[in-house]
């Protein structure tokens, strides 16, 4: 099925709705999901709206707000996020360090008691929009073993860092600090699909395509082993230690429908006005995208990208052209929809040839 972007967002609004989530908070946690989904992060777009739904029906995630700000000076502010849904919790706490940085070049909030905030690059990018740089990082369940371990004791923590990239637009990292999102896993194996080799050991430390095995008791592997290691744990100690909260194993998991999980972020701004001239800034930065850009590629590539480049380029598309929703996707938000009691994903197509599956 073909769905496009405003006929995603309408449905996740109304699902978030159903389970008591105001209309603009709903609005917001369904565009930011679908942002996900438009700029090719599968991982964390629609295929999160059961487990978010679920979350909240059962009052493990609050579908109210109660966010307050613990601490606060010039540029740094401690959020508590009162478990509220982190997508709604990260836009104000971003919003605060741009506030921040641009009234004092640096800008940083912490938030604890917080959720999955989704896709890192999200935040990071409303600071580069304003021409400032964005960092947005947040630690996770544990889902990595340290090196020569065999207990999951490292969360995989997604880092995103954005930059105004001139008239090459936004450049951005986004990653986590495992060889690959554990979503990716979970999408290939609500498809059916094997995952390269690297991507994570079985419960045995041994190398596996099968992403049940990674799942059932197996383990994602750190980025660049060592060093995506060392990131996490700096990830770890910025979100989490540094805002008083709960670290490695205190964090729970999404899918354990049992207690709330405990989950910090970081947000961090850095006004580039304040430190150099905008226009010597672009002429920096456009003459190291030059350079990247023309790279000679290797043999079988077609195109050199800069960090987020390949993202901007599914957006554009998918915006033009729709995101694909899997058969086993629809048939899974269909048995929500009907146990919600909302109208399943299909009805919301505003195309009738693409609703009956005419075309
Ligand atoms: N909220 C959470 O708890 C959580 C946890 C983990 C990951 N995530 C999110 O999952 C998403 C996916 O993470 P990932 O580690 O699988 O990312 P990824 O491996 O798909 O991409 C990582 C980075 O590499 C860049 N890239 C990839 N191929 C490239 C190429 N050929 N040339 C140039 N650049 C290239 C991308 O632009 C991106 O910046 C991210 O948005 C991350 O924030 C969230």
């Amino acid at each position: 099925m073909i769905i496009m972007k405003e006929e995603q967002e309408q449905f996740m609004q109304e699902m978030f709705m159903k389970v008591g989530v105001s209309s603009e908070d709903a609005r917001i946690t369904a565009q930011s999901l679908t942002l996900a989904d438009l700029r090719g992060v599968n991982s964390h777009g629609i295929l999160r709206l059961p487990i978010y739904v679920q979350r909240l029906k059962r009052g493990l995630m609050a579908n109210k707000p109660d966010i307050r700000i613990e601490k606060e000076d010039m540029t740094t502010a401690v959020m508590d996020g009162g478990n509220y849904i982190a997508q709604v919790t990260g836009r104000i706490a971003m919003r605060k360090a741009i506030e921040k940085a641009s009234e004092n070049t640096l800008g940083m909030v912490l938030v604890k008691n917080s959720n999955h905030f989704g896709a890192a690059a999200e935040y990071s990018i409303m600071a580069a929009k304003e021409g400032m740089i964005g960092i947005a990082a947040s630690n996770t369940v544990p889902l990595m073993p340290p090196p020569g371990g065999k207990d999951k004791v490292v969360g995989n923590n997604p880092l995103a860092v954005s930059f105004p990239g001139g008239r090459y637009g936004i450049v951005s990292v986004d990653m986590a600090m495992s060889s690959v999102a554990q979503g990716k896993i979970r999408n290939a194996e609500l498809n059916n699909r094997e995952v390269p080799l690297g991507w994570g050991i079985d419960k045995e430390g041994k190398d596996t395509t099968n992403p049940r095995d990674i799942l059932d008791g197996g383990f994602l592997l750190p980025t660049g082993g060592p060093k995506g290691y060392g990131l996490a744990i700096a990830i770890e100690i910025l979100a989490a230690a540094l805002s008083n909260s709960p670290v490695s194993k205190e964090v729970k998991s999404i899918y354990q429908l049992e207690e709330k999980l405990g989950i910090s972020h970081m947000f961090l701004v850095i006004n580039a006005k304040a430190l150099i001239d905008q226009q010597d800034y672009n002429n920096r930065v456009e003459t190291l995208l030059d350079i990247i850009k023309n790279c000679p590629a290797a043999y079988g590539i077609e195109e050199i990208y800069f960090p987020g480049e390949i993202e901007d380029n599914i957006m554009k598309d998918r915006l033009a052209n729709g995101m694909v929703i899997t058969r086993e996707m629809e048939l899974e938000l269909d048995k929500l929809a009907d146990e919600l009691n909302v109208k399943r994903i299909k009805s919301f197509l505003k195309n009738r040839q693409l609703r009956e599956g005419l075309v």
